[in-house]
């Protein structure tokens, strides 16, 4: 026998689309597997005429989305329409109104998840987000409950697909950057706004849920500092390449005795780091612990059939509580803290001189760095005369000592340009 749940969709694109396909065309699979016949209600979109590929019902399209959330046929509302506004209110009204709610939107989990939490814990219904880190690969699930006991002390990975995706590209094939972000466009890897993929605000959300499961501080997405991929050149790709490293954009939290630090921003990564082989949407972020010491989760981060597959196993675990008649709670008591100032945090530094190749210069250069306690490890130089390539690689280094040795190397005459400055990520002393 098989029991009926209610589902109300907002939002039918790339992630959507691929779910309600599952929800419609594959329900026979699901009901023999789980018992459970999801039925979808309705399907909130803004355009009704669109083609989307894919049959659905007339009956249940409208571009009035709280009439899918008030429908007293729905119990469950997946919510895969992005951005913060409707989507907040939207979810807010589902939550209050006792329908479970099940998002793949990490924007408005970083900016609005604890209220949301809250909202849901006071309902006695769940807010799920499996499908809003890491695409395909069960993250959110393992930190919150599997990893529940384990004091985590970082979380360092690869969480989104199209800057990965993008970065593959232009190391292996050497293709343009503008060329490769309108494939990932087209492949359904990006967010509706690609800046906040290129920009490394998708990431930043997903780094700021993650901190704040692994953590149980609360750590608001805006919070989380951040660089993107946008000013990474071929010719950085290349010299870095030849020095034996690839660029990565990574997710670092930590939590240490001096605070909680999370951040984004482009690393480059020895090419025997595990991390240097994870290639195109992949996704792959290590877990940290004293007690189980590293685990790596790794799969499809973007896209829409993975992405649905996440969203299905929420909306099926929704559906057997609702049936249980249990009551869910957020599960995790989120303490409030302060994220340490990003200056002070200390990297290893990768940085791209244009000098003049004249005795004397190297050790201009190096005294700024010493003046600012910064250790040089290594030193490269390419061409002759008065345009010469110089690559150096810092020890471990704050921010801020960083950022001043820039100043006084951009102020010395023998520098024509401090064309390129980067963090490495490498456990290499
Ligand atoms: P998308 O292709 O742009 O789809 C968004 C859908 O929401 C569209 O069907 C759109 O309607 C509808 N919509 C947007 N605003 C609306 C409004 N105000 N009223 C009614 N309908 C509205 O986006 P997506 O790639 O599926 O992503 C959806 C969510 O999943 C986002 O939060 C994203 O971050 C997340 N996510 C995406 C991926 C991925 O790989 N794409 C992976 C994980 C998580 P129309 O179709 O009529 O325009
Ligand atoms: N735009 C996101 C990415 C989708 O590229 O990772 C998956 O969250």
């Amino acid at each position: 026998m098989t029991m009926q749940v209610g589902v109300g969709l907002l939002g039918a694109g790339t992630v959507g689309g691929a779910l309600i396909h599952r929800l419609i065309f594959e329900s026979e699979a699901v009901a023999a597997k789980t018992g459970l016949e999801l039925v979808v209600k309705g399907v909130a979109v803004r355009d009704k005429d669109k083609d989307r590929g894919i049959d659905i019902p007339a009956h249940l399209l409208t571009d009035r989305p709280f009439e899918v959330v008030d429908n007293p046929d729905v119990g469950i509302v997946v919510e895969v329409m992005g951005g913060l506004d409707p989507a907040g209110e939207l979810v807010k009204r589902a939550l209050e109104s006792g329908k479970a709610v099940v998002t793949a939107n990490k924007e408005l989990m970083a900016a609005r998840g604890r209220e949301l939490l809250e909202v849901a814990e006071a309902a006695g219904v769940s807010l799920l987000f499996e499908a809003a880190v890491g695409g395909g690969i069960p993250i959110i699930r393992p930190l919150s409950e599997s990893l529940a006991g384990e004091r985590i002390t970082s979380v360092v990975g690869i969480v989104n697909g199209t800057t990965n995706y993008i970065l593959t590209r232009m190391v292996e094939e050497g293709a343009p950057y503008e060329e490769v972000l309108a494939e990932a466009q087209r492949l359904g890897y990006a967010e509706a706004d690609p800046v906040a993929d290129v920009g490394g605000g998708d990431a930043a959300s997903k780094a700021a849920i993650l901190a704040s499961l692994a953590f149980g501080t609360w750590v608001d997405g805006d919070r989380v500092f951040r660089e993107g991929i946008e000013d990474l050149r071929l010719v950085d790709i290349d010299f870095a390449r030849r020095l034996g490293y690839t660029p990565k954009l990574l997710a670092i939290a930590e939590d240490s005795e001096e605070g909680i630090a999370v951040r984004v921003h482009p690393a480059l990564v020895p090419l025997d780091h595990p991390l240097a082989s994870v290639r195109g949407a992949t996704n792959a972020v290590f877990v940290s612990g004293p007690s189980i010491g590293e685990l790596l989760f790794t799969g499809p981060g973007a896209g829409g059939e993975p992405t649905a597959t996440a969203l299905l196993g929420d909306v099926i675990m929704s559906a057997r509580e609702r049936l249980a008649g249990t009551q869910v709670r957020s599960r995790i008591r989120f303490a409030s803290g302060c994220l340490r100032d990003p200056a002070g945090v200390t990297a290893k530094w990768f940085l791209r001189l244009t000098v003049a190749d004249r005795p004397g210069v190297l050790a201009r250069i190096a005294a700024v760095f010493g003046r600012h306690q910064v250790s040089i490890k290594s030193v490269w130089q390419e061409g002759r005369g008065d345009v010469a390539t110089l690559l150096l690689v810092t020890h471990e280094s704050p921010e801020q000592n960083l950022s001043a040795s820039v100043a006084g190397l951009s102020a010395l005459d023998v520098v024509s340009e401090v064309a390129t400055v980067l963090r490495v990520h490498s456990d290499e002393p």
